[in-house]
């Protein structure tokens, strides 16, 4: 009885530190989050320079998003329209977090030619 009253309170301590290292990492990373996430997620079509001078890109006829019509837009609208998708472009809503398409929306600008 005592052994099993032990392991429940681990268990518990050992959740409680599983959703700190959550709840911490990302922001400790956000720096860098967003060009790391940037190529992995979003290169295979608009290439790591954004130009979409990939063969998905090419096929999908993925903009160019260094382009003012691109750049223009608020850091909001980027943001809802990595959420959502457009068109053929996958949604991302489900794959990353609300701080992380913030970060790579940060990186976008980065880009700007
Ligand atoms: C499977 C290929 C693919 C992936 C992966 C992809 N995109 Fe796209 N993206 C597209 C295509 C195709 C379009 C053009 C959509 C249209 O206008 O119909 C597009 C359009 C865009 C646009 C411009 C939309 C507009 O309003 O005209 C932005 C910004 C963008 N993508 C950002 C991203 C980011 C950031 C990622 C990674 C998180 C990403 N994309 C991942 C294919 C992709």
């Amino acid at each position: 009885m005592r052994n099993g009253t032990h392991s429940n309170v681990s268990a518990a301590v050992g959740g409680i530190v599983l959703v700190l290292a959550i709840a911490f990492c990302p922001t400790a990373a956000r720096g860098q989050d967003g060009a790391a996430t940037f190529k992995s997620k979003c290169s295979a079509c608009h290439g790591a320079d954004g130009s979409g001078n990939t063969p998905a890109g090419k096929s999908l006829k993925a903009q160019d998003l260094r382009a003012p019509e691109i750049q223009n837009k608020t850091d909001a609208e980027l943001a809802t329209l990595i959420a959502n998708g457009k068109g053929k472009m996958p949604a991302f809503k489900s794959s990353l977090s609300d701080d992380v398409i913030k970060s790579v929306v940060a990186h976008l600008r980065t880009l700007k030619k």
